[in-house]
This record gives structure tokens, sequence and C-alpha cells, in this order.
């Protein structure tokens, strides 16, 4: 399970540190970060994948996404009383820093500026540090791989050299396999990988979402929905296929979603109480074909190790919520989820179905930087950043 998740520097996480449950809920106003963290994570798993130094250039590059506040912000500046100014000099590297501990070990990265060379990709951000521990915290004692720079040594008997070539673009956790040498490098990086996003599925009339799909047997709805018939499909063959048809029953009286296959493409049909033939899916509305989306991506019957949606409740009716609350908790026995949203009925349905297995944070904004709402400095979970 993870434990704990850790920003800095990102947007306006300036420093946020979270601890995580087997269902987290992250809730809070307009503009106070909740996208900004759950994009973070997003970040972590371009690690794995060795693509986070180009997400984060699609995302404007790192002087754009780095944290636009002063380096250290005085109660002063807090209160109002001066105004908000950074120092002349930064006494710290500029740094974006994400990281995570579960139950056996931790990670975290530490992207900072390029240093000058004689390339074009001048505005790359680099890799300047990665560390793998055991343990909860980053000490010396508990470090089990470390990276500095392109050097790479991980510890076995004594240190060892791994590499000491890594691309600055690139991560340890993309780049070094050899599992059995470093088992540490691939439970981090098995770990990140796993983890899975869904966000705003588009539901209009050119949704990748609607239409025919291939038929293929996919127990991983894909980011988009463009696979949507292949994983409901999935999900009817499988032993949640019962879990579905309760879902889709609780959320549309009598309703019930089926697939049709024409050769090598699937179709998803749903027969909607009162009509005479079922609806294709062009014909579902917007609310109802994302409510499908969320049920085959909280049923797959290939769970990742931590779910992550941001704002799922978008355009469902109040009515839906109840089913898809009970579709959150039902997933949270197979997987970790965390959840983004703004529906106060998804709180208080969460709150009631999971009590104490809920952690709820609550966002807000102060002087700009992301809070967690009644985090004192010490309810936060133990986090060290190490240094350059
Ligand atoms: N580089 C930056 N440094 C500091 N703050 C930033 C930076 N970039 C964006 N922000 C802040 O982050 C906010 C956007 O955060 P985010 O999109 O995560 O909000 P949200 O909680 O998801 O809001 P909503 O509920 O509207 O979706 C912006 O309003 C801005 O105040
Ligand atoms: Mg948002």
């Amino acid at each position: 399970m993870i434990t704990t998740v850790a920003i800095r520097g990102f947007r306006s996480l300036r420093e946020l540190v979270l601890p995580l449950g087997r269902v987290t809920l992250v809730t809070g106003a307009n503009g106070v970060g909740k996208s900004s963290l759950y994009r973070a994570l997003g970040l972590l798993t371009g690690a794995a994948g060795g693509t986070l130094v180009g997400s984060l250039a699609q995302q404007g590059g790192l002087g754009s996404v780095l944290w636009a506040g002063p380096e250290t912000i005085s109660q002063a500046m807090r209160d109002g009383e001066v105004p908000v100014q950074g120092k002349a000099r930064r006494v710290k590297p500029v740094s974006l820093g994400l990281g995570f501990v579960t139950d056996d070990i931790g990670y975290l990265v530490d992207v900072g500026l390029p240093t000058p060379s004689d390339t074009m990709f001048v505005h790359d951000p680099e890799i300047k540090r990665e560390v793998i521990f055991g343990g909860q915290a980053l000490r010396p004692a508990t470090t089990l791989v470390r990276r500095k720079g392109p050097i790479v040594d991980a510890r076995q008997d004594r240190w060892e050299r791994v590499t000491s070539n890594l691309a600055p673009q690139l991560s340890m956790l993309s780049e070094i396999a050899e599992p059995s040498l470093y088992p540490e490098l691939q439970a981090a990086r098995q770990e990140v990988r796993s983890w899975r996003f869904y966000d705003a599925f588009r539901t209009d009339p050119a949704s990748p979402a609607r239409g025919l799909h291939v038929n293929t047997w996919t127990p991983v709805l894909a980011p988009d929905g463009s696979d949507l018939a292949a994983a409901v499909q999935t999900i009817l063959e499988s032993s949640f296929g019962e879990v579905l048809g309760r879902a889709v029953d609780e959320a549309f009286p009598r309703g019930r979603v089926m697939v049709e296959s024409s050769g090598t493409r699937l179709e998803l049909l749903f027969q909607q109480h009162g009509l005479l033939r079922p609806l294709a899916s062009e014909e579902l509305s917007d609310g109802t074909l994302r409510f499908l989306l969320l049920a085959a991506a909280l049923l797959s019957p290939r769970p990742p190790r931590l779910l992550v949606l941001n704002e799922p409740e978008t355009s469902l009716h109040p009515e839906m919520i109840p089913a898809l609350t009970r579709l959150v908790a039902d997933a949270s026995r197979r997987t970790q989820v965390l959840v983004v949203s703004h529906s106060t009925a998804l709180v208080a349905g969460l709150r009631d179905l999971l009590g104490d297995e809920l952690e709820h944070h609550e966002l807000l904004k102060d002087t700009g930087e992301t809070l967690v709402a009644g985090q004192g400095v010490f309810d936060r979970p133990i986090w060290d950043w190490g240094s350059r």
C-alpha cells in the first residue's frame, strides 16, 4: 500500500506531503491545486515509463510548472503585512521533487534546470537526483539505490556502481533493468508503472468512446475510453460482470449494458427501460456514457495498485452518485483509490460506506500555496527530500 506521496515545487504545490489511505478523497475549492496533484502523480509514473522530462516539456517546461512564488514565505507575507517578495538570490537550487512511500520502499526524483551544453534542447529539465530507500523515510542508512547526475550506485553488501552514464532526461527506473540484480529498482518501477489515471473522459459526438471498438480482450480501459466496448465485454465475461450489471441497474433502473460483435469490431449497446431496441453508443447521453466509462475503469479485472480519478462526478446527475460511490468502495477492495472531487454527495457517500477507511483531505490555498486543511507539522508524514 502507498502510505505517502510528496510533491515539491510543482505549480501551487510548494511542499505537499499527503498520507494516503485505502481510499483517499481530495476536495477543495476551485484553483486550490487538486488537478495539479493529479498531474504531479502522473509525472511520477512518467518517470518509470521514461517520459518524465517529455511530459514536463509538454506542460510548458520546467519554467512554467515550477512554483511561481517566493522560495520562503514569512508569516508577515502570509498575514499581508509585507508584500510577497523573493530574495535577490535563491538559497537552494531550483528543484521539482516528486516521491512516494509504500509499506516497503520509498522513491524520490529531483528535477532541476539543465546545465548549459551544446544542444538545441536547452529547455529540457534534467533529472539531478533519484533515491530509492527502505522504510518510511529517507536517511543515509535507509538508502538502497542513489543516483546523482549520470551516476547510479546500489547498496549490495557494499555500495556498487550500476552505471556512470545515465542520460539526464532518463530515470533510473526506466533505464536499469536487471531485476534480479536490483530488486528495489524493480519494485519501485513496478509500483509506479501500475498506477492508472482517468480524467475528464470525452463524451462529445466524436468521442473515441463512442462507435465501434476492436474486438480483443481488454482488461484495462484506455485513458480516453477508446476501447470501452471491449473493456465492458471483458468485465461481463469476468467475475465482475455481476457487479457491473448491478451498478448499471442502480444508476439506470432496469437498464442493461450489452456488447455486440460484428466480426473484428465490438459495439456497446444499452437497453434502456421503456425502449423497444437497445441504444447504440452514439445515442447515449453524455452522463450515461461517462458512467459506463467510470464503471469500466473501476471494475478492471486487472486492477492497478493505485487508481486515480479526477472529478469523476463531472456531468453525472446527483442520482447516479450513489452507484458511483458504491463502485469506488467496491474497487477499493482490490486497489488503492485516490479521488479528486467536488461532489458533496460523493464525499458523504464514501464516508458512510467506508468510515475510518476513508482518508479525506481538504486542500486550501494560503498565499498562493496549496496546503492540507488542518495538517500541522506533526500530522504530516515524515518526509525528507535529502540534498543534491
Ligand atoms: N507555476 C505555478 N506556481 C504557483 N501556482 C500555480 C502555478 N501554476 C498554476 N498555479 C495555481 O494553480 C491553480 C490551478 O490549480 P488546479 O488546476 O490544480 O486547481 P483545481 O484545484 O484542480 O481547481 P478546479 O476545481 O477549478 O479544477 C491556478 O489557479 C494557479 O493559482
Ligand atoms: Mg481541477
